[in-house]
């Protein structure tokens, strides 16, 4: 699949106030900072769609992109910002939860992860209320152009030991790099199949 057009539709708190559609929808969540609204950016191949920052806390609300005019990339807040005061987190939560768990046209949820982390407890604990709830759902390690060949393959199979200790089977993973355009083709192709099964 190419990606031929993204366009900006809405940015919403509420999810009454998402669009009135049946079209797919692949959402993308993980911590603040993560790498989120890039990974959206470079799929897209437009450097401005969605607005990125070095500081933690940019993307603050739920927004929808119409890609190729046949399914939505929804970029969400990130979790576990530290900065942010407590009845906001609280609401982001809310909201967050809200959406992943009562969005019905939600194709899959990418769980984007840091790779140069080790496997944090907010993430994982996140990932398990995602399986619990039964969100389809994958893993998507970002920033790899930060690690050396070695070092990713460390990461990745000490995240896959680390998941094995839950669960029985792993969830499909991607490795990318927003800035040195890596890992977005597989992720497309995914994507394309996930599509050819709804539509
Ligand atoms: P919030 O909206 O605040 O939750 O963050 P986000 O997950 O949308 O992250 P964003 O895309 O704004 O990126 C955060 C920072 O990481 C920015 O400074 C990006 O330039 C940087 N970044 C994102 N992806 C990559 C990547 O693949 N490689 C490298 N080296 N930096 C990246
Ligand atoms: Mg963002």
């Amino acid at each position: 699949m190419k990606i031929e057009t993204a366009k900006f539709i809405s940015s919403k708190v509420h999810l009454k106030d998402l669009p009135n559609s049946n079209l797919p929808e692949f959402a993308f969540i993980g911590r603040s900072n993560v790498g989120k609204s890039s990974l959206i950016n470079y799929l897209t191949n437009q450097p401005k769609l969605a607005k990125t920052s070095s500081t933690p806390g940019k993307t603050q609300t739920i927004n929808h992109y119409l890609i190729n005019q046949t399914f939505y990339f929804v970029d969400l807040p990130g979790y576990g910002y530290a900065e942010v005061p407590l009845s906001i987190k609280k609401q982001f939560e809310k909201m967050i939860q809200d959406y992943l768990l009562k969005r019905e046209t939600l194709a899959c949820l990418f769980v984007l992860i840091d790779v140069r982390h080790e496997p944090l407890k907010l993430d994982l604990e996140f990932i398990q209320w995602v399986g619990e709830n039964q969100i389809p759902f994958c893993l998507i390690f970002t920033k790899c152009d930060k690690l050396s060949q070695n070092q990713l393959d460390t990461k990745i199979q000490n995240y896959k030991n680390k998941l094995l200790e839950t669960w029985e089977e792993l969830p499909p993973f991607f490795l990318t790099s927003a800035s040195k355009n890596m890992g977005g083709n597989e992720l497309l192709v995914f994507m394309d199949k996930v599509l050819q099964e709804i539509l």
